[in-house]
């Protein structure tokens, strides 16, 4: 079952401290935000000990580890394990990133690890991410032409190809959308620097022939002009993408496409 409402005045508190494993010699204290829909009770951090000499070096690696010898009932999401599928997206020591690149090294202390923030929890690690896709179908993410499908191919120069750096990398992981302040109070309505950065990716690509119906759907008090440069976006991306700078490129094109 999929809840989608913490019952009400909760809070997270402390939860169980698992024993330490036995003859370890190098450990790594954890505590990780659990929540399940099904138990009735409030979130709470359990705390976990990880021999980091049986474990990989990543956060990730950590996690599953904890999956795997301590506590199977940890829920996360994880799929490629290098940073291409996005779907191990969550708060690590405050930021939001992808557990299978953040280095435990990387890391003072304690790891503290939550779902990413704002986003109504399915269990555990995994945010609920429905109206989130939802609203990247809404910006119809695929070529959209006129002219006759050319027998072989689309053409495009390397010039052309080129500006579609800093975009195409986006794996949608939601680190940006959910560290973004506008995004959190109105992300019902407004599109968040994930979608509005895969926007742009449609609008300036010279193959597309939608981009005056494209630019027409997001002329709106709420799903663009929400962004007010606040920057967090840029900050979290854990592909070094500018989310805030594409978000900039739209503002721009509505405004020349007024003169
Ligand atoms: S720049 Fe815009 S999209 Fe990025 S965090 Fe700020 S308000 Fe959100
Ligand atoms: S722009 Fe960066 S942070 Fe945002 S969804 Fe894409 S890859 Fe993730
Ligand atoms: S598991 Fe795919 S990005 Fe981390």
């Amino acid at each position: 079952m999929v809840q989608f409402n913490l019952p009400k005045n909760s809070r997270i508190t402390d939860g169980k401290v698992w024993p330490k494993p036995a003859g370890a010699t190098s450990l790594r204290e954890y505590k990780i935000y659990r929540w399940n829909p099904d138990d009735g009770r409030n979130p709470r951090l359990d705390t976990y000990y990880v021999d980091t000499e049986d474990c990989g070096p990543m956060v990730l690696d950590a996690l599953l580890w904890i999956k795997n010898k301590v506590d199977p009932t940890l829920t996360l999401r994880r799929s490629c394990r290098e940073g291409i599928c996005g779907s191990c997206a969550m708060n690590i020591d405050g930021t939001n990133t992808l557990a299978c690149t953040k280095g435990m090294d990387e890391i003072k202390g304690t790891v503290k690890v939550y779902p990413l923030p704002h986003m109504p929890v399915v269990k555990d690690l995994i945010p609920d991410l429905t109206q989130f896709y939802a609203q990247h179908r809404s910006i119809e993410p695929w070529l959209k032409t006129t002219t006759p499908t050319p027998q072989k191919e689309w053409k495009q120069s390397i010039e052309d190809r080129d500006k579609l750096d800093g975009l195409y990398e986006c794996i949608l992981c939601a680190c940006c959308s959910t560290s973004c302040p506008s995004y959190w109070w109105n992300g019902d309505r407004y599109l968040g620097p994930a979608i509005l950065l895969q926007a742009y990716r449609w609008l300036i690509d010279s193959r597309d022939e939608a981009t005056g119906d494209r630019l027409d759907a997001l002329e709106d008090p709420f799903k663009l002009y929400r962004c007010h440069t606040i920057l967090n976006c840029s900050k979290a991306c854990p592909k070094g993408l500018n989310p805030a700078k594409a978000i900039a490129e739209i503002k721009k094109m509505m405004v020349e496409r007024r003169i």
